[in-house]
């Protein structure tokens, strides 16, 4: 199935698929379901229905004001995912960055501090292969970051803990390619209060990634899919 358009549907990668107001992936794992999405089949080729209301990614993907095939990651790459949760963004993209048997042979390194996410993850690896889970902190590189020898050219974030852009910061330093893309999905109400409201918060945080050495190409809003939630997209510069 190559990169079509129709009126309604819009390939966005060989794997992602825009179809009106609708998200899907197509499965690696055929016949399965990670979270009680609906299976479909288009032109005899099965897709997950990706629920962007459980997704900052999928959320970003549907909000975004440029193409949104920018927010993805180059399929058959490396990447880092900070903040796996459960696992449900991290299934979409696994379809999209290694398909079926990862025959594209992309890595995705996926961390969580929860031993309870690693469990659900660790099983939806046996399945899908080039899925990396590993139990550590986003703070603590020196525990695994033997896992990735060389750089990578996309990082996403979604730790939901205070200090959400320090975390990203360091990150992006020590794993993410110059050039490379960073997505930072910022939960306002888990930083501290300050006082000011939600959105001096997130202008601080944009002012902070461009003080930083990135160039912030978009701040998405995910209300409606997340609400006091944005999505940073920036560029990494230095
Ligand atoms: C909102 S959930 C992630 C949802 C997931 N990104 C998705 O879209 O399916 C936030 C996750 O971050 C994890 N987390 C919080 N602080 C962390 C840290 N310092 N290092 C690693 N994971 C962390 C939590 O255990 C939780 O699973």
């Amino acid at each position: 199935m190559g990169r079509y358009n129709n009126r309604r549907k819009t390939m966005l990668s060989w794997a992602v698929m825009k179809d009106g107001r609708a998200l899907w992936t197509m499965n690696a794992v055929p016949k399965r379901a990670v979270y009680g999405e609906s299976l479909r089949s288009f032109s005899g080729t099965e897709f997950r229905r990706w629920d962007p209301s459980r997704s900052k990614l999928g959320a970003a993907i549907m909000r975004t004001r440029r193409d949104p095939s920018w927010l993805l990651p180059e399929e058959g790459t490396d990447v880092l995912y900070l903040g796996a949760g459960h696992g449900t963004s991290i299934s979409h993209l696994h379809d999209h960055l290694c398909g079926q048997h990862n025959d594209l042979k992309g890595r995705l390194v996926a961390i969580d501090l929860a031993p309870r996410c690693l469990r659900e993850l660790t099983h939806m690896a046996k399945s899908r292969p080039g899925l990396v889970p590993v139990l550590g902190d986003a703070r603590k590189h020196a525990a695994w970051g033997v896992l990735l020898p060389r750089k990578v050219d996309w990082l996403f974030q979604d730790v939901a803990q205070a200090g959400q852009v320090d975390i990203f910061i360091t990150a992006c330093r020590r794993f993410l390619n110059r050039d490379g893309t960073g997505l930072l999905s910022l939960k306002a109400a888990s930083e501290r209060w300050t006082g000011e409201g939600e959105e001096a918060l997130f202008d601080a945080v944009e002012n902070k990634l461009a003080t930083s050495g990135f160039e912030v190409e978009e701040r998405i809003e995910l209300t409606g899919y997340e609400d006091n939630h944005v999505l940073f997209a920036v560029r990494k510069m230095e």
